[in-house]
């Protein structure tokens, strides 16, 4: 009994502390280990997603009862079309319960939500209660939830490239015209704010073609956990480790003091 005041406490500590700085406004996460999570307790991979879920909406709760104004997580990617065709039913079968079940939640969190990737190749039941939910959500203003599904950083690059062309060759856009902007307004995530803080979980080290464009400036926090196990706790160690790093953008430090 002692022991869980004790590590409440510590949990206290760290959660009041983190609020003493300004928080990142935007957290992108690659959930990764969900597989290795299963394997490591004797069970097939589709369980690490099924605990990998709970963890999603634990964090959901967290980041907009932190006031954290974008989450982005990695739920799908073109690549994972190549997994075994059980593991892709189970994602899908996962998403579409995750939506139908959690939207009471994100109405009461006052959470909107966001999809981006090549939505229109997504199956059919998962598209509709996508579009569904994001409706039904889109006046909500206290955090955007933006799921990347089907998607690849490289194509939503070769996507925004294709459709500026398009509009060049019609005369609604100068080639003198693009800039940064227009970019951002032709990507999946159409006018995301840049990432502040990407997480990757489970000890991998590398970006797997997400949010290329985004994360041009963003901390970058690898941790050992799997996804499964990731908790409140290791979001605010996160949260606490990008609090203490300078963030100069190409300028010096003399410059920002
Ligand atoms: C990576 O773990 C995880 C994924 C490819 C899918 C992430 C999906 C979820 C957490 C569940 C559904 C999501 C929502 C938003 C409801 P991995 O399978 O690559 O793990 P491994 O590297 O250990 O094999």
């Amino acid at each position: 009994m002692e022991e869980i005041h004790v590590f409440a406490a510590i949990e206290m500590n760290l959660e009041s502390r983190i609020k003493l700085q300004p928080y990142p406004k935007h957290i992108a996460i690659i959930m990764d280990g969900n597989g290795r999570w299963a394997k490591k307790r004797g069970k097939i991979r589709v369980f690490g997603h099924e605990k990998g879920t709970k963890a999603v909406r634990k964090i959901v709760e967290t980041c907009v009862r932190l006031g954290i104004n974008h989450l982005t997580l990695y739920a799908f990617s073109t690549e994972n079309w190549n997994r075994p065709k059980l593991e892709v039913k189970t994602l899908m079968r996962l998403l579409i319960s995750s939506l139908k079940n959690e939207i009471e939640t994100l109405q009461k969190n006052n959470i909107k939500l966001n999809a981006l990737g090549d939505l229109g190749s997504m199956p059919l039941k998962v598209f509709n209660e996508l579009e569904h939910v994001i409706e039904a959500t889109k006046s909500n203003s206290k955090m955007t939830l933006n799921l990347a599904l089907n998607y690849g950083a490289r194509g939503e690059l070769i996507n925004c490239m294709k459709e500026i062309g398009e509009k060049i060759k019609k005369n609604i856009i100068s080639i003198e015209k693009i800039d940064e902007t227009v970019i951002n307004e032709h990507l999946y995530s159409r006018n995301l704010p840049d990432v502040d803080l990407l997480i990757r979980t489970s000890g991998e080290q590398r970006i797997s073609n997400f949010l290329l464009w985004q994360i041009a400036y963003a901390e970058l926090y690898f941790t050992n956990v799997f996804w499964p196990d990731f908790t409140d706790q290791h979001l605010y160690e996160a949260i606490e480790n990008y609090q203490k790093r300078e963030r100069r953008f190409g300028k010096t430090s003399e410059q920002l003091n």
